[in-house]
């Protein structure tokens, strides 16, 4: 393990538990070899997900999750999407099952339904799970809005302790809080305006009795390489950790656009950086969008194929960071094409067919 236990902190327990289980999880697999020759687009003749190598066997000498985030609506009624994913990934988030928003639609009404569903899935498979998100200002509750400071406090506290003591030993991580740094500092959030900016420490404190094995993350975008934002969460993190904050990691979301993307290099020193703390890192949301880059399909796939093999190389060469985790993993079903217009951010087309993309994170699991 290369990971010293020297570190009694949280991140060393908790990594302790979630490294024991990557380690499990990779038992038996292995291998290098050749690098992988790439289709230039996903041919109809093209092999599909389920055909090719899977991504988490390539992970077994990195010792890394590989993860993906998933609908439980489509686990439990697509079974070519149920597999493909069972096949490549050891590691899984609910893409919203998880959030307050849908959780607790009426004050006091909590529906756990889906977000169980997930967590079935997952440990009848040996797959380790990832909580998203406890605190997060874009899927807050309505009824949040009209409480009181007092209220809200109580809300916040009730929310975190009912939903991580519900999975206690089943969630190995969670993303405590998301998203709470804005262009310039701390995001206007109804949490900040309520609570004040004490209400991200308290998120960790209240997370962390509630289960004190899980990993404990803050998680975020647009600070995955350096500059402005990169430094306020990295100031953000750091005050935690100095303050004995039971925080374990910080997740870089990766939603990246290949036509204008951090420099690789760049993400790399912040990934060091946040090691230093003693933190763990993990690329929790990557997706690659190419619909902005000039040329034929074929080269904006073989771009795509470039980003993900390097941003991957970064996580694989960093000894702090556990894992990447997908936004999805086809085509077929991705917020992309909601949020940001059409595009093919994934590793497997909307048929399943595996993209150059694919090949790219699976050479870079390989270290080649
Ligand atoms: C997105 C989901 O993918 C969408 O289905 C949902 O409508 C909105 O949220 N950052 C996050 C994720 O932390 O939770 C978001 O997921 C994408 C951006």
């Amino acid at each position: 393990m290369p990971w010293s236990r020297r570190r009694s902190s949280e991140s060393g327990r908790a990594w302790t538990g979630l490294a024991a289980l990557v380690v499990l999880l990779h038992a038996g697999c292995g291998g290098d070899g050749p690098s992988t020759p790439t289709p230039s687009s996903p041919s109809p003749s093209a092999p599909t997900a389920t055909q090719v190598e899977p991504l988490k066997d390539a992970a077994a000498g990195t010792v890394r999750l590989v993860g993906a985030a998933v609908e439980a609506s489509l686990l439990r009624n697509d079974a070519t999407y149920a597999s493909a994913f069972a096949h490549h990934f050891n590691y899984v988030t609910a893409e919203y099952e998880m959030k307050w928003a849908q959780i607790e639609r009426q004050q006091g009404q909590r529906d756990y339904g889906p977000a169980d569903e997930i967590v079935a899935f997952a440990t009848a498979r040996g797959i380790a799970v990832k909580g998203h998100t406890l605190l997060w200002h874009s899927s807050t509750p309505g009824w949040f809005e009209a409480l009181s400071t007092t209220e809200a406090r109580r809300a916040v506290e009730d929310q975190i302790r009912t939903t991580v003591g519900r999975y206690r030993g089943r969630v190995a991580a969670w993303d405590v809080v998301n998203e709470a740094i804005g262009d310039s500092g701390l995001r206007d959030t109804v949490y900040l305006r309520k609570l004040g900016p004490t209400y991200i420490a308290e998120a960790f404190r209240i997370a962390h009795e509630a289960d004190p094995e899980a990993l404990l993350i803050y998680n975020d975008y647009g600070g995955e390489g350096l500059g402005r934002k990169s430094d306020d969460i990295y100031a953000l993190v750091q005050g935690l950790a100095r303050q004995g904050v039971p925080i374990g990691g910080v997740g870089l979301q990766m939603h990246l656009d290949a036509a204008s993307r951090p420099a690789t290099a760049d993400i790399a020193t912040n990934v060091r950086r946040l090691s230093e703390l003693g933190l763990l890192v993990n690329f929790s949301e990557m997706d690659v969008r190419i619909a902005r880059l000039p040329g034929a399909a074929s080269t904006r796939l073989e771009e795509q194929r470039r980003v993900y093999h390097d941003v991957v190389a970064v996580c694989v060469a960093e000894p702090r960071c556990v894992g990447v985790t997908f936004w999805g993993f086809t085509d077929a079903h991705s917020w992309i094409d909601q949020s940001f217009g059409p595009d093919d951010p994934l590793l497997f087309d909307d048929t399943y067919r595996a993209k150059p993309a694919y090949y790219g994170v699976l050479d870079a699991l390989r270290r080649r």
